[in-house]
């Protein structure tokens, strides 16, 4: 079903932009999560809106505005940090149901009188299996041990008065807190992420049960408002489009492309970033399209601004510098008004624009501040919802269905020394040999992997023989993800025929003598190796 999902509003942070006539039923209070956007998505997806604001915002919003329950999200400070975030004390004035997850939970906890431990490391890191008291209103309808997702160095010790234990896990005592009387609730995982199953239920219950309050959100089709607002905005105005032939920037660019028609230009940078064979598919898929396709040549001066630097941020930051350049002057010979992107809610997150968490990444193409206005339409997306999309529109299979390939490319797959065009050149051996072979085997497909990474520790050499001679290169790295939204994901684990088969395959090449394989589970590692 695809979810017409408002632009989030720079002023307020709230999602009330389109709906200024009614006010969402459910505020959720940001407390520096990766996830806060994910407990959005998962409301609406329930049939329920709400509105995501800054611990400093909630407070002046909750004096103007009674909504009928509160959630706090979770959060990378410590509750005993100096600076940690701290929800506005009128969340507790409100006499509403609130539901405090992770920090939210602990800071509750804090509040209320309870302990509080901070430990250093982490007490839970992924998934945990806790047995719930499924007569307490939250866990209506679950089983009595169910599995969930955690991530949590600090632990509640001491429950303040009046509350009690409603769930725990092996490890962990006070996996879930009640507090009936004064309508609180905690959990110290992530209900809202799609590695606790039974997540959505649990949101549900407190939403629907608890709160009870009633649906409010249709789904609507984003197709047609995204066409909608183009037209009424700007198809009098040249627009450039930034295009990398992947499911995001293709499937904007279809979507742009009836509305604007000759005043759409499509833009691609070729920073010696791609894979084996890209450039052609990127042309092609234009061309099915039916859009002006203009390709950028700046792969000579990535390369040389990138000379002695190794720092990933900092190649990012190189990778944005020459990429913004590119643009600007694209923009500057088409005349255009309008750049749009195909930025996900995931690109936002990670580099810290939206949802108050954390710098994890900075994305190449946020906060570049073009001259142009810009306009990011996928910017409260997901990628399984832009896939839906792009079904919807009618682009063939194997777009729909195509892995991610980040903005920067195999430049991040180049870690730990100087990204050179000989190793970007092994990277790219490599990267077609494993897909070659899963291909062969009918494994390179959505249902196996979500998207492969082969990258290369190219600051890490170690010492192999070949042809009786000593070697001294770098390892390739083979990783393959399966994730629904790329804020959680497993490592896929390959039978060992077939990673011998990749071993063997790709030590043919005169400078790969060792391979290794990363199937370690997101968090605590990314997708990409930087
Ligand atoms: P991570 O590594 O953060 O990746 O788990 C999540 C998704 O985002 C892609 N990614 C990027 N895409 N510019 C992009 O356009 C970037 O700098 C970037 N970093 C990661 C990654 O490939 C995965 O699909």
């Amino acid at each position: 079903m695809l979810q017409s999902l408002p632009m989030i509003n720079k002023n307020t942070g709230s999602e009330t932009d389109n709906m200024e006539e009614s006010i969402p039923k459910i505020l959720i209070v940001d407390l520096g999560s990766q996830y806060t956007q994910v407990i959005a998505r998962s409301l609406r997806e329930l049939g329920y809106r709400s509105a995501i604001l800054t611990d400093k915002r909630a407070e002046q919003w909750l004096t103007l505005h009674r909504p009928e329950a509160i959630i706090l999200s979770g959060g990378h400070a410590s509750v005993s940090d100096f600076e940690a975030p701290k929800p506005p004390t009128n969340v507790w004035e409100q006499d509403l149901p609130v539901l405090g997850i992770c920090y939210g939970m602990q800071y509750m906890v804090q509040h209320f009188g309870g302990l509080v431990k901070h430990k250093r490391g982490h007490a839970e890191y992924g998934p945990a299996s806790i047995n719930v008291d499924d007569s307490d209103g939250l866990f209506i309808s679950l089983d009595k041990r169910e599995k969930v997702w955690a991530s949590h160095g600090d632990t509640v010790q001491e429950l303040p008065e009046g509350f009690k234990a409603i769930a725990g896990s092996d490890a962990y005592q006070n996996a879930a807190i009640s507090n009936e009387e004064r309508k609180l609730w905690g959990v110290q995982f992530h209900p809202e992420v799609s590695h606790t199953p039974n997540g959505k239920k649990i949101l549900k219950n407190f939403i629907a049960s608890i709160a009870n309050i009633k649906e409010d959100w249709e789904p609507v089709d984003i197709i047609e408002q995204i066409q909608r607002e183009t037209r009424e905005g700007f198809s009098d105005k040249k627009t450039i489009i930034g295009f990398s032939g992947g499911v995001d920037s293709t499937t904007l660019t279809a979507i742009l492309a009836p509305v604007l028609a000759k005043n759409l230009l499509a833009v691609c940078i070729d920073a010696g970033q791609f894979r084996l064979n890209e450039l052609e598919q990127i042309q092609n898929t234009i061309n099915a399209i039916g859009v002006q396709l203009k390709i950028i040549d700046a792969e000579e001066e990535l390369l040389e601004k990138l000379k002695g630097i190794t720092d990933a941020q900092k190649k990012r930051s190189v990778f944005r510098e020459v990429y913004k350049a590119a643009f600007d002057k694209s923009i500057a010979e088409f005349g255009a008004e309008i750049i749009a992107q195909g930025s996900l809610a995931t690109d936002f997150i990670e580099s810290g624009a939206i949802g108050g968490g954390e710098v994890i990444k900075t994305h190449h193409n946020i906060g570049l501040d073009f001259v142009s206005e810009e306009r990011h339409p996928f910017r409260n997306l997901f990628k399984y919802e832009v896939r839906a999309l792009a079904k919807e529109i009618g682009l063939p299979d194997y777009l729909v269905s195509r892995e991610p390939f980040p903005g920067p490319g195999l430049i991040l797959r180049v870690v730990g020394a100087d990204v050179s065009k000989e190793r970007l050149d092994i990277v790219r051996f490599a990267d077609k040999t494993v897909r070659d072979i899963l291909e062969k085997h009918d494994l390179l497909n959505a249902e196996t992997l979500s998207q492969l990474v082969v990258y290369m520790l190219a600051g890490s050499p170690v010492v192999g023989v070949k042809g009786d001679a000593r070697v001294y290169d770098a390892p390739i790295v083979v990783r393959a993800l399966k994730t629904v939204d790329f804020m959680t994901g497993d490592g896929v684990q390959f039978p060992a025929e077939l990673r011998l088969e990749m071993t063997l395959t790709l030590t043919k090449h005169p400078h790969i003598s060792r391979v290794l394989f990363d199937e370690t589970p997101k968090p605590p590692a990314t997708t990409e190796p930087e």
